[in-house]
């Protein structure tokens, strides 16, 4: 693979990048994340600018950008939607048009439900900087190859890892789920058995369901769904217990659903039915109490903190890569 064609290329979808180019960016996570805990300096991104979009409220994903930009001796412009012209109107072609020829890249998280993928899309036509998606309704490719690098490093070979992606109750925000469907749709690529399960009412759309069959049969990896929680626990070396919404099948609420489901918690007890060492994963933030109990994301068990670190080495490797070169 040559790798100045990774320079440029849109980062929307891990879907649309190959396992080669996916490697590529894993490698390179893990050069900076070396570099950066022994202190060298890695200006590889030398006056560059990105600018960050934001239509909803982040933590990691600001700020491994913002500073992991900064780290890369470029600069960050945050942009909060509501104060730009975005909400007077103006369209996505004529902001992506003005934006990207100020700078060296386009990064946006829009999560709105049937319009986030969408709005990504529309800037992308008209970009002439790289789009780097920050979360939309579909998709989270940025979480997702921070998961993949940390369940490389504390597991190694990812080949028939029993991994299980657990809908589990919140109150907090309406999660979207886009993580979900990125853990789900990714996995497979990397040979893992993955076990997707929800009760009734919180399904992923059908195609992702038959991409991620796909993915697993193209890849020597399993893919199965279940509405059986204690199933999914089992003899899992991963887990990743997580709340999403029920607006696929239910775009007027499903609050009902949400209730009826309180039981869908990770508790120490359902996590002594997996592996003994067993993973607990979450992109955070959690809804302590109601996804998790505190016992099971601060115990032995939890890699809640790592991952969260490996959001700023992937952000980074994803900036270089794409926004880097001659
Ligand atoms: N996991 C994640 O994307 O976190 P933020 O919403 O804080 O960016």
């Amino acid at each position: 693979m040559k790798t100045e064609l990774l320079r440029g290329k849109d980062f929307i979808t891990l879907q649309e990048w190959d396992r080669e180019e996916i490697d590529t960016l894993l490698d390179v996570s893990f050069d900076l994340k070396r570099k950066f805990a022994m202190g060298i300096d890695t200006p590889y991104l030398e006056y560059k600018t990105a600018m960050l979009m934001f239509f909803e409220e982040s933590t990691r994903t600001r700020n491994s950008m913002e500073a992991g930009l900064a780290q890369l001796g470029g600069h960050a412009n945050f942009l909060d939607t509501s104060t730009m012209q975005v909400s007077h109107g103006e369209v996505a072609k004529d902001t992506a048009t003005i934006l990207s020829s100020y700078s060296h890249a386009i990064a946006c998280r829009n999560c709105f439900w049937e319009i986030g993928n969408d709005y990504l899309r529309n800037m992308a036509e008209n970009s002439s900087a790289p789009i780097l998606n920050l979360q939309c309704d579909l998709y989270h490719p940025m979480q997702g190859l921070a998961d993949l690098m940390t369940i490389q490093e504390k597991k190694g070979e990812t080949k028939e890892l029993n991994v299980s992606i657990i809908w589990s109750y919140a109150t907090s925000h309406k999660k979207p789920i886009s993580v979900p469907l990125t853990q789900a749709l990714l996995f497979p690529r990397y040979s893992m058995n993955v076990t997707l399960a929800h009760p009734e009412g919180f399904e992923l759309p059908d195609w992702v369901i038959e991409q991620a069959k796909e993915n697993a049969e193209k890849n020597n990896g399993t893919f199965k769904v279940t509405d059986d929680m204690e199933e999914a626990y089992k003899e899992a070396d991963i887990v990743i217990p997580k709340n999403w919404g029920s607006w696929v099948n239910h775009p007027d609420g499903g609050e009902d659903l949400l209730e009826a489901n309180k039981d869908w918690k990770c508790t120490e007890e359902v996590m002594d039915l997996a592996a003994d060492d067993v993973m607990y994963m979450h992109a955070l933030p959690a809804d302590r109490g109601n996804e998790v109990e505190d016992s099971v994301i601060d115990g032995p068990h939890s890699v809640v903190y790592g991952e969260a670190e490996n959001r700023l080495h992937t952000a980074k490797a994803v900036m270089t890569v794409t926004m880097g070169g001659k």
